[in-house]
């Protein structure tokens, strides 16, 4: 009997790939790009199991002619790159990475705070432009993070990591979140919880770490940049979109706030050029995740939920992390 067939639409790391080998034919691509809808739905209409990332749009054009997937396992918590109820409603399980980038992304949310706070990569480049001729007393003068309040915005796994991190700085937390977390969970992560207007005003460093759903497009923009302090840092670590990268750019030229770090763009991997031309924002390619360790448990997890699903590996008839395990069931 032929062996079930798996796309893997990015790089992962080979030897972890390789755990498909004994049990399907793999089809892993070299190369890191983005597959236009045609080229995406001729890669699925023969497999049995793909392995995705954010940049593969699997809606219901994509898998029209997937006769045969059961499984789309996405290389990401965030799966906004998913039509889950297209997917749900043809049968097809979907999982994600959640848990196991949770630390590594909350260390890289308080890097960038620090970073964009301290001014870290301005003046670097500076330092490497051969401008470090004297060293001025009240010269890159930024903002503390000890002893400010941060505000966190969407308090989930990652945003309640950032807030368990504040003690050490001795920083208060307040939160806003579509529901509040119960009170030992907010007593646990120190976080007090606030209405959106105030944890715009009061926040010194506001990172954000929402979901992407059609409400919160431009969660942040005009009129919200408008409400923050003067001196405040915005941090983005969650999707591109969330933020109005226009307008944030307009505040950040007028100076109405101090500053802002961005991981997540709208539109990425092209960044808003007005962004790319001001020295107040600190800007990464989308790395939130991307320790050593955790890219390698985010494969090792999707390859588990492909494994699974057909009877194999560690987690084998019980994918770990399905966003609709109710397929299973009704598969019988
Ligand atoms: C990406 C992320 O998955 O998990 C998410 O939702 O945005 C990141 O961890 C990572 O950049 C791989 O594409």
């Amino acid at each position: 009997m032929s062996k079930p067939k798996v796309w893997v639409s990015r790089p992962l790391f080979a030897d972890i790939v390789a755990r498909l080998e004994p049990y399907f034919e793999v089809h892993a691509e070299t190369d890191e790009r983005a597959y236009s809808a045609v080229e995406l739905r001729e890669r699925l209409a023969d497999v049995d199991a793909a392995i995705v990332g954010l940049s593969d749009r699997i809606d219901s054009d994509a898998i029209a002619a997937a006769k045969h997937l059961k499984i789309v396992a996405n290389t990401g918590v965030g799966y906004n790159n998913l039509d889950l109820d297209a997917l749900t409603a043809a049968g097809i399980a979907a999982s994600n990475t959640p848990d196991v980038l949770t630390e590594s992304v909350a260390d890289f949310a308080w890097a960038l705070m620090l970073g964009a706070a301290r001014r870290i990569s301005a003046s670097e480049r500076w330092l490497r432009a051969g401008q470090w001729k004297t060293s001025r007393f009240d010269g890159w003068l930024g903002a503390d993070v000890h002893g400010s309040t941060l505000g966190i915005l969407g308090m989930g796994r990652i945003g309640q990591a950032i807030a368990r991190r504040a003690s050490g700085f001795r920083t208060k937390v307040i939160y806003h979140n579509r529901s509040r977390l119960p009170a030992d969970v907010e007593r646990e992560c120190g976080a007090n919880y606030v209405d959106k207007d105030t944890l715009l005003a009061q926040s010194d460093h506001l990172i954000l770490v929402l979901p992407f759903t059609a409400a919160n497009r431009h969660a942040i923009g005009e009129a919200e940049l408008a409400r923050m302090k003067k001196t405040a840092v915005l941090v983005n670590i969650a999707r591109g979109g969330i933020v109005d990268d226009a307008a944030l750019a307009r505040v950040l030229a007028a100076g109405d706030i101090a500053a802002a770090a961005l991981d997540v763009y709208e539109g990425e991997p092209v960044v808003n050029p007005a962004l790319l031309a001001l020295d107040n924002v600190l800007l990464t390619p989308h790395i939130a995740s991307a320790s050593i360790d955790t890219r390698r448990a985010m494969a090792m997890l999707a390859v588990d939920n492909v494994l699974a699903l057909f009877g194999h590996g560690p987690h084998a008839d019980h994918p770990p992390t399905l966003l609709n395990p109710g397929v299973l069931a009704s598969a019988g």
